[in-house]
């Protein structure tokens, strides 16, 4: 489909498998700890649900929910680095969750690094809590003890959204 949106978010299908290799880049420049092809690739499977954020006709971002019933676990969000803090990952969230609800989950669980300060600001200023933290969750390259992960919670997605009007944000 064409877009005549500057900026807009859909759900990738396995007809835009093609996209893998541009998802990888974006993840690689976003990312510590970056997804593989194997990784992106398993998203698009039906048990998850994978959105990608365009300008115009250009994949710039993604996310990946992983739902189970009343729950939504956020596993991967990110944006290629120029595009970033232009309330652009505000808009990938938000219709993330957004399509999170639509197919019936209520909460969200995410992890986070505990260094990881703007994740951490946009996920406080969508509701998250901070819920739990796990220790060395994510690998180290040199063998030294991985990075602290905060788990968060946003307990009712529906409320929350009805919160936010994206209209103020001026990147569509
Ligand atoms: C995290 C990420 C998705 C945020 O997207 P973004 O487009 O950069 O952020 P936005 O412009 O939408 O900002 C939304 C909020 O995030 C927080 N934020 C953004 N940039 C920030 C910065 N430099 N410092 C502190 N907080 C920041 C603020 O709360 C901001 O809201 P505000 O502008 O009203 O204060 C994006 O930076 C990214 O892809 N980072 C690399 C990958 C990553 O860390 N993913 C999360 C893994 S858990």
């Amino acid at each position: 489909m064409i877009s005549d949106k500057k900026f807009y978010t859909r759900v990738l299908t396995k007809d835009d498998l093609n996209l893998v290799p541009e998802l990888e880049e974006i993840a690689f420049k976003a990312q510590k700890d970056p997804w593989g092809t194997q990784a992106i690739q398993e998203s698009f499977e039906d048990s998850y649900v994978l959105l990608g954020l365009f300008h115009y006709q250009k994949v710039i971002g993604f996310s990946v929910i992983f739902n189970t019933k009343f729950t939504t676990d956020l596993l991967e969000i990110c944006l290629t680095p120029e595009f970033q803090g232009q309330h652009l990952g505000q808009l990938l969230l938000h219709n993330t969750l957004l399509k999170a609800l639509e197919i019936g989950a209520k909460e969200c669980f995410l992890e986070v690094r505990v260094s990881n300060t703007k994740a951490f600001n946009l996920y406080q200023k969508y509701g998250f809590e901070k819920v739990g933290l796990r220790k060395n969750y994510y690998n180290s390259k040199d063998g030294t003890p991985g990075e602290d992960a905060y788990t968060m919670q946003l307990p009712d997605i529906e409320s929350r959204l009805a919160l936010i009007n994206l209209q103020d944000l001026n990147c569509k």
